[in-house]
């Protein structure tokens, strides 16, 4: 090979330097997503001028990111969630036809292993100030009634945290049900009235937040995952409409159609009643 042949690495031809290294038994997939990042991350460099002290920073900042991880916090994801990658990776990953219900960010505290229980359960089990209906319909998208549907719910209590954020203070599974439809496709349950909370700022995420001039809130939802075989799963929230960050959500969850009516009951078993139905597309049908 002769001298010139040698793709040495240069300022202006730098993304070409680095993407000649990737080999031809690579991974099609591979090649493609690892080409495209070097091309987006090193105009990203260029664009800014990125200075040593900078990418110091940045260096610094992931290695903090990393350290904060274990088994019950992923900072990893709040980034993404921060960023707005997770709603467009969602946004891309489940596109459906008017009508069907959206999806928005699963989010961090979601518990496998709840127990199905029988409709009109009160799922919150630390005393509630602020009890609510939640009860729908779950259909196809020609509107008839589903039935053998598993609808996933859980929230936060009244002091904003969700049950695995306060182990030893709120019951297991404080705030959590599982739900299965019958014939009709119904749901109904007893549970509060969500309250709007901060996500966990407490680490490089928070940080990088308040530097941003960022706070750290999401709306008041309530978290639903429906699921039934052959129909795309579900993987969304109720926000509670009026609530004082729907337009300002830390995380971008927010869709106009996700908003639910939160009605006031007189004289009924709950102070409140929000219902919603939901709208499930069949698997594989854009
Ligand atoms: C949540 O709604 O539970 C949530 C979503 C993203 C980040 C943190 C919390
Ligand atoms: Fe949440």
């Amino acid at each position: 090979m002769t001298s010139q042949a040698v793709a040495y690495f240069t300022e202006h031809g730098s993304v070409e330097a680095v993407n000649a290294r990737i080999g031809a038994g690579c991974d099609a997939r591979l090649a493609l997503v690892m080409s495209r990042l070097v091309h987006h991350l090193h105009a990203f460099v260029k664009d800014v001028a990125l200075t040593q002290e900078e990418w110091g920073l940045a260096i610094d900042f992931l290695t903090r990111t990393g350290q904060m991880c274990d088994d019950k916090r992923q900072e990893y994801i709040l980034l993404s969630d921060v960023l707005g990658v997770s709603m467009l990776v969602d946004a891309i990953n489940n596109r459906r036809p008017e009508g069907a219900t959206e999806n928005t960010v699963l989010g961090p505290f979601h518990v496998d292993g709840v127990p199905e229980m029988p409709m009109g359960t009160n799922i919150c089990k630390d005393g509630a100030k602020e009890p609510c209906l939640f009860e729908g319909v779950v259909t196809d998208l020609q509107g008839r009634p589903l039935q053998g549907v598993r609808i996933d719910v859980w929230s936060d209590n009244e002091e904003g945290f969700y049950d695995v954020q306060q182990p030893g203070v709120q019951p297991e599974h404080n705030n959590r049900g599982v739900f299965v439809t019958g014939a009709d496709g119904r749901y109904w349950f007893e549970g509060i009235k969500p309250v709007s909370y901060p996500i966990p700022d407490d680490g490089p995420v928070g940080q990088l937040l308040g530097r941003l001039g960022r706070h750290p809130y999401r709306p008041a939802h309530m978290h639903f995952m429906v699921s039934r075989e052959g129909f795309d799963t579900i993987v969304t929230h109720t926000f509670v409409g009026g609530d004082a960050y729907l337009a300002s959500d830390a995380v971008f969850g927010v869709k106009a159609s996700l908003i639910a009516p939160f009605d006031p009951v007189e004289g009924g078993a709950t102070k409140w009643r929000s219902r919603f139905d939901f709208v499930m597309n069949p698997r594989d049908v854009v």
